[in-house]
């Protein structure tokens, strides 16, 4: 199967050049002034007036995700495939083992459950727990290529680790060779104001963002990069979303210390004046860490451009109305998370390269290559080069579209930028070399995604 794409403009993270680009089977064969004398083509499509870009990876989302209120709504098929319409080819979701679980079983567990995920895809293990066995667990996790470990320093009745745990998951990571990826609020403090805002009955939404300030999100940013450096781990810290944090971040990479951030078009857009109003308007935007000030939405976007900020993932985690509304009367029993996985690529666009607050090959940077780089998974993904995957998009830069619940493919009927306007859609989304988003359509159901190799 060959594909020729022509005129298209490639931008990648370090040059922009106008080419032709000719794929066979999954793979790039050939760039450049192309001939399709001696070729075999399949099929020509032109991108003249279009950017040809890498094909996004998300490398946070939560698909099926287990809740008090049932699963997230977005399970791995329809969630893929939302994000194959948003030029998302490849996600990071995560194994979240059960207590006593081996991080081997839940794996199975999950792959079993991430069968009909259509964009490739790779986990995050999550260790939730210290046992005798778990340095095996890892070292074993890291030879199959899993090797991003997510601990949470939040939610501590549940998958939240302690200090003393925290510390030797890093260390034992460090050793191992591998990576570890850091939810960053701390669980005790966020508990006594939960606590203390129930015992007076402040039990709506707004509460939920006044029980996670930013400096119980900068204190744990604070202690995870210094136990980071203690176990010699790198870490990737996740949906970074405050100005507080970005001081330790930034402290932490001027000393040579391998930490990498994360974060999410929610915090680059929205504010916490989203927890003023009634339950119908405000619910849909309870997710942790929760939205925050106009100061800090500046500093992320300078840290975004500054290169502090290594990637923008969507921490896609959708629940339908109803199960928001198991929280109406306490903001405690709301789950977290919002969605968006098919929205990054067009908001980043919009609201960062248009604005001049990012320039296009950052944006394929942050939505693309340096996933790729810090994942493992360069340079089959994140570049356009001979030898590369042909995972690619043709963006139309002019096509506008007003985000909405209505005609979105998350499976889910709130979208949190509703109403908001975007510039720049895909016009061709192409997966292992076949073309399967045209024009807003899907044109040949993709084959199932591929678990991806990582180095
Ligand atoms: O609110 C959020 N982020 N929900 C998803 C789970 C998590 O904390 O990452
Ligand atoms: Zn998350």
């Amino acid at each position: 199967m060959e594909l020729l794409i022509n005129n298209g403009t490639i931008v990648n993270a370090n040059n922009t050049s106008v080419a032709n680009v000719l794929c066979r089977d999954n793979k790039i064969v050939g760039i450049g002034d192309l001939s399709t004398a001696n070729t075999s083509v399949d099929r020509i499509i032109d991108a003249t007036d279009c950017y040809v870009i890498p094909g996004g990876i998300d490398p946070h989302v939560h698909m099926h995700l287990p809740s008090s209120a049932g699963f997230s709504s977005d399970d791995f098929y329809s969630g893929s495939k939302a994000a194959l319409f948003g030029g998302t080819t490849s996600i990071i979701d995560f194994v979240t083992p059960r207590k006593g679980e081996s991080l081997q079983d839940a794996i199975l567990k999950r792959t079993k459950e991430s069968q009909n995920c259509l964009t490739n895809y790779s986990f995050h293990v999550s260790p939730i727990e210290w046992r005798d066995t778990i340095e095996n667990e890892i070292d074993n996790c890291i030879s199959k290529g899993l090797r991003s470990f997510k601990v949470y320093m939040a939610y501590k009745d549940t998958i939240g680790l302690d200090d003393e745990v925290l510390l030797k998951v890093m260390k034992t990571v460090g050793n191992a060779g591998g990576m570890v990826t850091v939810h960053c609020e701390l669980g005790d403090e966020i508990e006594i104001l939960r606590n203390k805002f129930a015992s007076v009955n402040c039990l709506i939404p707004e509460f939920h963002s006044l029980s996670r300030p930013s400096e119980v999100e900068a204190k744990a940013v604070e202690k995870a990069i210094n136990f980071a450096k203690e176990a010699q781990c790198p870490i990737y810290i996740v949906h970074v979303s405050t100005k507080e944090s970005l001081v330790y971040i930034r402290e932490a990479q001027k000393n040579g210390q391998k930490v990498y951030a994360e974060t999410c078009p929610q915090y680059l857009l929205l504010d916490d004046s989203k927890y003023i109003g009634d339950f119908e308007n405000t619910g849909p935007f309870v997710m942790s860490p929760p939205l925050r000030k106009k100061e800090d939405i500046d500093a992320l976007w300078e840290a975004v451009s500054d290169g502090t900020i290594q990637t923008v993932g969507t921490d896609h985690c959708p629940f339908n109305f109803k199960q928001k509304e198991t929280g109406r009367d306490d903001f405690r029993k709301i789950p977290n998370g919002a969605g968006g996985v098919e929205n990054r690529l067009a908001l980043l666009y919009t609201y960062g390269v248009l604005k001049d607050k990012i320039s296009l090959n950052q944006f394929v940077d942050l939505t693309s290559t340096n996933v790729a780089k810090i994942f493992g998974l360069y340079p089959e993904k994140g570049i356009i080069e001979v030898g590369s995957d042909a995972d690619l998009v043709i963006w139309n830069p002019k096509i506008e579209n007003i985000i909405s619940a209505s005609n979105h493919h998350q499976n889910c009927d709130i979208n949190i930028y509703e109403g908001i306007k975007t510039i720049g859609s895909p016009r061709f989304v192409i997966q292992s070399g076949r073309v399967v988003v045209e024009n807003g359509l899907m044109i040949s159901t993709p084959s199932k995604g591929q678990l991806l190799v990582r180095r």
